[in-house]
């Protein structure tokens, strides 16, 4: 019988916010996979180093390219999808052995995240699944204690009040709303990044690491 191939997210940077599901599986794998940098050792592995067992099989799925030129035919994309290619192979070759395999990723794995690729070549031929994670938006979010989508005057009353069906489910027309006001929030926020501008974003590294 073959293997499962579990992507899974391990969160911004703090052990902490591993979930549960992602701890055990990380605890109980057969195989342990992830990707890093030529340069750096790999972040999600160092984010669930304490998770990982003595002895278990590790395998390293090294970036041909991060920064700077590339020697490929194809260039970046090229390169990239040669190397995704080829980390569907040694991950499937474990696979095929009956071995699971649990694929790390930083934040959430569809998240802009490499296995997410990974993914989508091996989950045809395999039992496959995907374990959401805490994304680096939610940690920065988290970090500047500042709502993502704020919505404002009555919306915000009613938020605190939401009128409520039978069922229990918001009534139509108060969702709509809303969203409706929620909007015009957004457009406020991406007006006040533009140059000369009031200087309202801000940069957030390493969110959510401890
Ligand atoms: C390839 S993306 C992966 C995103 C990840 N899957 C997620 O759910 O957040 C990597 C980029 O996410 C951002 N990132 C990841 N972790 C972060 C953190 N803890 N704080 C701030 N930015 C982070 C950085 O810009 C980094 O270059």
């Amino acid at each position: 019988m073959t293997g499962s191939l579990w992507c899974v997210g391990v969160g911004p940077g703090d052990p902490e916010l591993i979930t549960r599901k992602a701890a055990r599986l990380i605890e109980t794998a057969d195989v342990v996979a992830y990707h890093r940098a030529g340069h750096r050792p790999s972040t999600a592995r160092a984010i669930a180093a304490d998770l990982i067992p003595d002895g278990v099989v590790e395998e390293e799925l090294v970036y041909p390219v991060t920064t700077g030129e590339i020697d490929h035919p194809g260039g970046y994309h090229g390169a990239m999808a040669a190397f995704y290619l080829e980390c569907a192979e040694r991950l499937g070759a474990h696979l095929e052995a009956g071995r699971s395999v649990v694929l790390l990723a930083e934040g959430d794995p569809l998240f802009f995240g490499s296995s997410m690729y990974v993914h989508d070549l091996l989950a045809e031929r395999f039992d496959a699944h995907v374990v959401p994670g805490v994304t680096s938006v939610s940690a920065a979010s988290a970090g500047l204690s500042t709502g993502l989508c704020l919505a404002r005057g009555r919306a915000h009353r009613a938020a605190r009040h939401p009128p409520r069906h039978r069922d229990g489910a918001p009534p139509r027309r108060h969702r709509r709303r809303r969203h409706h006001e929620a909007g015009p929030h957004l457009r406020e926020r991406a007006r006040s990044t533009r140059p000369g501008g009031p200087a309202r974003a801000r940069l957030v590294r390493r969110a959510g690491e401890p």
